[in-house]
């Protein structure tokens, strides 16, 4: 079926979590949506973008979340995209814009990325438009004013779970690692770490730009603890030391609450 669609949908990164580190165009298109929609993990009570985009907006707004279960099983999980894709579809056909919200940057490890998709196949006069936003990790090297890269250095970012060959094979062959979606890991990671000789290279930030952001630039200390689903860890190589160590250390503040796993 194939309908005349006119307005827009837009995808958009509303950064991290701080909402000053949303930019001006996610601000505007988030304006001009008729309905936002909202990711949400069958975990959460609320949506973590929700939550971020509702501390900008000043007009009441229609917004409509949309559940994604935290599971690996692409089974089920497109079972879920194609339903939210369904839904976003009959939104634009009964008339004005749309939207769909998404933490850090869309193209990053998103559920934005697999509803584009099913959208741009399935319904292909729909407009889709696609605004960057700020990821965690660059949240995260600003908050720690560490550089990602220079000169001719390389970067590679993965997330941790289930990857922990690869995280050893990426540490030989790249300047700075990027981890994310640390989940519980962090106690197989650490001897990888020390094994290698970058544990004192490693800062694991959390919740970067939130009011119980945590940093933790003594990763050895970390035994048993879980920094929870919202956290990475940046490691470089080749770093002045005085850049490496200085700034504040929380660990105390560990293990998190267990809220807003954030879906992307
Ligand atoms: C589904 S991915 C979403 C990534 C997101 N699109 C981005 O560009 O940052 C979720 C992962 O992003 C990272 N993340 C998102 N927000 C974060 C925050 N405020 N602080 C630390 N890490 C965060 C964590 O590694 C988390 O496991």
């Amino acid at each position: 079926m194939r309908a005349n669609y006119i307005k827009k949908f837009y995808g958009i990164g509303i950064g991290p979590g701080d909402p000053q580190l949303m930019t001006l165009k996610a601000l505007n298109a988030l304006k001009e949506a008729d309905v936002i929609f909202a990711p949400r993990s069958g975990e959460d009570t609320t949506s973590c973008a929700r939550a971020i985009i509702s501390k900008v907006l000043k007009k009441r707004k229609k917004i409509v979340e949309l559940k994604f279960p935290m599971t690996r099983d692409k089974g089920v999980l497109t079972a879920y995209w194609q339903k939210a894709a369904s839904k976003i579809a009959t939104a634009l056909k009964n008339g004005g814009n749309a939207a769909f919200v998404t933490i850090g940057d869309p193209l990053i490890y998103s559920t934005y990325i697999y509803l584009l998709d099913i959208l741009r196949k399935q319904f292909p006069d729909i407009k889709t438009v696609t605004i960057p936003g700020i990821s965690a990790f660059n949240a995260a090297s600003s908050r720690l004013q560490i550089p990602l890269v220079c000169g001719n250095e390389t970067m590679a970012v993965l997330p941790v779970a289930n990857n922990l060959n690869k995280v050893r094979k990426f540490l030989k062959e790249f300047d700075t690692v990027v981890l994310m979606k640390i989940g519980s890991s962090l106690n197989k990671l650490i001897p990888i770490l020390k094994e290698m000789k970058l544990i004192k290279n490693s800062i694991l930030i959390s919740r970067v730009g939130y009011p119980d952001e945590t940093i933790i630039r003594d990763l050895a200390t970390m035994k048993d603890m879980k920094p929870g689903y919202m956290s990475v860890i940046i490691i470089k190589r080749n770093l002045p030391n005085s850049l490496f160590s200085k700034g504040e250390s929380l660990p105390s503040r560990f293990p998190l609450p267990r809220r807003g796993r954030g879906l992307g």
